[in-house]
């Protein structure tokens, strides 16, 4: 072979991997709910690292983290989670979320109530977040117990 033949060739594996790659690629409403959550998780670790004493407690900031987990608790979860995109492969999401969409609904709501509560006090002090925690951890752990695969 010359050394445009191997080129060509080389350009050829290139371009057939990258096809491989988008046939695998995750349904977006997976990468969606994954972001969502990440985003979720980004601003409980915000305000977690201060209840935790592992960051300085700084009000404007876990107020702003506060805001925002409440802001994620107004998405409406029905066009994240279809049917046919749980229990499959590239997600945690488990097919009881169909099943039982009104539990999946109310761990969520409940979610929603425990970030307001947060929301209420996370700009006066650091004793208010951790007493406020304890709710918001326990209802991430709800639902992740109930609809999410196990590690
Ligand atoms: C109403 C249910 C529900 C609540 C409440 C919930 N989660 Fe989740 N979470 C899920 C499900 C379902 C998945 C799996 C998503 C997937 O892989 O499709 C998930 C996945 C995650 C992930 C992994 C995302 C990824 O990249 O795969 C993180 C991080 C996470 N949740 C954090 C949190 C935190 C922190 C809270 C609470 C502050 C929370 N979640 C509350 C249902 C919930």
């Amino acid at each position: 072979m010359n050394r445009s033949t191997i080129a060509f060739v080389a350009g050829l594996c290139t371009v057939g991997t990258i096809a491989l790659a988008a046939s695998h690629e995750a349904p977006p409403q997976i990468k969606a709910r994954q972001g969502a959550m990440q985003v979720v998780g980004y601003n409980l670790g915000l305000v977690g690292g201060m209840a935790r004493g592992d960051a300085e407690y700084d009000a404007a900031t876990a107020q702003v983290a506060a805001d925002n987990l409440v802001a994620m608790s107004m998405l409406h979860l029905e066009p994240l989670f279809p049917a046919d995109t749980l229990g499959i492969e590239g997600t945690r999401s488990l097919p009881a979320i169909a099943e039982n969409w009104d539990g999946f609904q109310e761990d969520w709501e409940t979610y929603g109530t425990a970030v307001a509560a947060l929301q209420a006090v996370a700009g006066d002090g650091l004793e208010g977040v951790q007493a406020a925690m304890g709710d918001v951890g326990k209802s991430c752990g709800g639902c992740h117990d109930d609809f999410r695969l196990k590690n």
